[in-house]
């Protein structure tokens, strides 16, 4: 059956240049960069609507009309989004009160990855895929092979050889080709391209493909569901290859042109590791792209990625939010995942505790007040790489 998605196009980010939806698509074949999905957000509005959502399914198809699959069969599920948006008890004791946790954890897989890859290889299927490569940290691998082995999809996963076993280990459980690569994730990048060259793999890298950042905007929408439309203040967020601070960005943008929320945005804050901080210094010298970072180092493995393509659109977010970036060190990413454990129920992954050191820092220093609002993103789960805390 037609889903109610109101896809029209495909649109580059940098030249604004329109491509078809209805083939595979990878960059902007004019200027080498990220294409977005574009939707009629008024045909959208129709049916999107704040009484309507009250009543969908509980996952992230219930934003069908601005997701770009077609046809439902395509439409994979396996308990996807509509993650809890938590009240911090710590919040109080660091004396801001409305600290939220979006927690991310409870996704297939354990990550926010599962939304990106849950779009990905659904409408990669669709429109004909029969194998689907990535490089990964490690999480987006486990969702890719997850969601191709719900398709009935071959998945090859890149991933750096001293990544946590953990993530390997489940990638291969659902039938996933696994191959470890010395270096980082920007080595397993190149080993994908030789494959895409040589066997025609699909490749859906960061920003590779336009819908993986559809899957990861409805963390905007939900966050805007969760606070009554209303949304925060400031949204901190640990940022690798950047798909979650730009999805978010694109959701408000449609939500408003929805007539779902007005004009007021979050302060977005990139948070990144002390020793893989390309965005946070790109951002604080003023400069619109930023330089590959040499002998990256974190054990947040999600935050190890040396260049990202879309730093130009991570820059932006920032600017134009009136946001930030923060740079934690490893030391405080796993002493405050205990703190904001015991202070809230939560245990976040080393990427989802460097969000709660930004927040000590920007509390301190005065950037964020004490009666805003601010959200933290926990993207995933510690448990993959539970020996830190041992
Ligand atoms: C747990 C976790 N958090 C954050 C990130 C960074 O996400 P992004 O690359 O979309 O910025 C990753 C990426 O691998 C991750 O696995």
């Amino acid at each position: 059956m037609h889903t109610a998605s109101c896809l029209v196009n495909l649109e580059c980010a940098a030249c604004n240049l329109p491509y078809a939806s209805d083939r595979l698509q990878k960059l902007c074949s004019a200027c080498g960069m990220p294409l977005l999905a574009r939707y009629d957000l008024e045909k959208a509005a129709r049916t999107l609507s704040r009484a309507a959502l009250r009543t969908r399914r509980a996952d992230l198809w219930r934003y069908e009309e601005v997701l770009p699959v077609q046809d439902d069969h395509f439409r994979l599920a396996l308990g996807e989004g509509w993650t809890p948006l938590l009240k911090a008890r710590f919040g109080a004791r660091i004396g801001c009160p409305a600290t939220y946790i979006k927690d991310e954890s409870s996704n297939p897989t354990g990550s926010f990855k599962a939304r990106g890859l849950c779009l990905a290889v659904s409408r990669a299927w669709e429109l004909g895929a029969s194998s689907i490569a990535i490089p990964s940290a490690g999480n987006a691998g486990s969702a890719l092979a997850a969601y191709c082995a719900a398709a009935g999809i071959q998945a090859h996963v890149f991933i750096p050889q001293d990544a946590p076993p953990a993530f390997a280990a489940e990638a291969r459980a659902y039938g996933a080709r696994v191959e470890l690569i010395e270096g980082l994730i920007t080595d397993c990048a190149r080993k994908v391209r030789e494959g895409v060259e040589r066997y025609g793999w699909f490749d859906v890298s960061t920003l590779k493909e336009p819908y993986r950042i559809e899957g990861k905007k409805t963390m905007g929408y939900e966050l805007g569901e969760q606070l009554d439309w209303q949304l925060p203040d400031v949204i901190i967020y640990p940022t690798g290859g950047g798909t979650g601070l730009i999805g978010m960005w694109k959701a408000f943008a449609e939500m408003q042109q929805l007539g779902l929320i007005g004009g007021k945005r979050p302060r977005m804050v990139s948070v990144q590791a002390e020793n893989c901080a390309p965005i946070v210094k790109a951002f604080h010298a003023g400069v619109d792209r930023a330089e590959p970072w040499a002998n990256a180092r974190t054990v947040a493995d999600g935050l190890r990625v040396p260049s990202a393509i879309g730093d130009f659109l991570m820059l932006q977010v920032l600017r134009e939010s009136h946001g930030t970036g923060v740079a934690v060190s490893d030391g405080e990413m796993i002493e405050y995942a205990r703190v904001m454990a015991a202070g809230s129920g939560v245990f976040p992954g080393p990427e989802g505790a460097a969000a709660f050191a930004a927040q000590i820092r920007l509390l301190d220093s005065g950037w964020l007040k004490r009666d805003e609002t601010v959200v933290l993103f926990n993207t995933g789960t510690p448990l993959k790489q539970i020996l830190l805390w041992t």
